[in-house]
């Protein structure tokens, strides 16, 4: 099936990032989130990261300009009725996932693909709510979305082999590595990262080390381009807890209990980067 026009539901950080490498590879899209500030901070973010692409030779003024204008803005879900592939990058609640995945499956032509860009809530239990679970599958992709080179492709327990192929052809066209998973906790990328992540929290909580002699140890010792406690600001500490919280209650195992300073950080409002402080000040 040929991918023409893409509805990108959730213009934060991710879902932008999504509509810019879809509309960079020839592709219309539909960005939608639920009120115009949203929509317009997420496509400032896209006119933001292609100056840099511009800068760095990636792309043409006049190829960055088209990219530009392939993307339309809407508040609406008016335009899943056109797409040939939509992709959700909302936020990471269940119940409001469920209840966009039921609205979309209502509205998408019959053989629209759904996937959602979820990076630790179980596909199969999403894809359930519709009539169409074959066609529901997890397309997750890394932060920030123009730069990483990996896209996690989550099979559903009912996720089709035409949908599994025609999502990590579609991952291919936009330059990136699709890797196959299947759909447990945290799948791989997140099952791997977030223990990492939270054992860097407990060497600060117990005491270990100071924060950026953790950071250092593992960007000059294991080549990591960020520290762990520098990634989970990067992340989102509210993001990490929540998925620690998936790991343990799905994997049931103390190693990926969350760390208390973990916690006491997100009870703060000590969020990372984006509430101006969590291990690092960024005000
Ligand atoms: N758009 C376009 N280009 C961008 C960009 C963006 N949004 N962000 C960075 N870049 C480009 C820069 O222009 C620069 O390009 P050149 O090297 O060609 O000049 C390059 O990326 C590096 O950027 P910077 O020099 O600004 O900064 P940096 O060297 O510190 O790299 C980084 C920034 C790419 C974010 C790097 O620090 C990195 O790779 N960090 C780790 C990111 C990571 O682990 N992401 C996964 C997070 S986990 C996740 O997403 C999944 C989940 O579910 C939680």
């Amino acid at each position: 099936m040929a991918i023409q026009h893409v509805m990108v539901i959730g213009a934060g950080q991710m879902g932008s990032g999504i509509a810019q490498v879809c509309a960079m590879r020839g592709m219309r899209v539909t960005l939608q989130d639920i009120a115009p500030e949203f929509v317009e901070r997420g496509f400032s973010r896209i006119e933001e990261s292609l100056v840099r692409i511009v800068k760095k030779g990636g792309l043409s003024e006049s190829a960055s300009r088209d990219t530009l204008a392939s993307i339309t803005l809407t508040t609406t879900l008016d335009a899943v009725a056109s797409a040939d592939f939509v992709i959700e990058a909302a936020v990471e609640k269940m119940d409001i996932k469920k209840s966009l995945f039921m609205q979309l499956d209502g509205l998408a032509k019959p053989d629209a693909i759904l996937a959602t860009n979820t990076s630790s809530l179980p596909i199969t239990e999403i894809a359930a709510v519709t009539s169409r679970p074959e066609r529901v599958i997890g397309m997750h992709f890394m932060n920030p979305v123009p730069v990483m080179q990996l896209v996690e492709i989550i099979r559903g327990l009912q996720t089709s082999e035409k949908t599994y192929r025609a999502v990590a052809d579609l991952a291919q066209a936009l330059g990136k590595t699709p890797v196959e998973v299947h759909d447990y906790p945290g799948f791989i990328s997140n099952r791997i990262l977030l223990p990492m992540i939270n054992e860097a929290i407990y060497c600060l909580y117990e005491g270990v080390a100071d924060r950026d002699a953790i950071d250092t140890v593992m960007k000059l010792g294991m080549n990591h381009p960020m520290g762990p406690l520098q990634l989970a600001d990067f992340i989102g500490l509210d993001t990490c807890l929540s998925i620690m919280e998936i790991l343990h209650d799905g994997l049931g195992d103390s190693k990926y209990r969350p760390c208390p300073l973990l916690r006491k950080y997100v009870a703060a409002g000590w969020l990372g980067k984006k509430s101006g402080r969590g291990f690092y000040d960024y005000r």
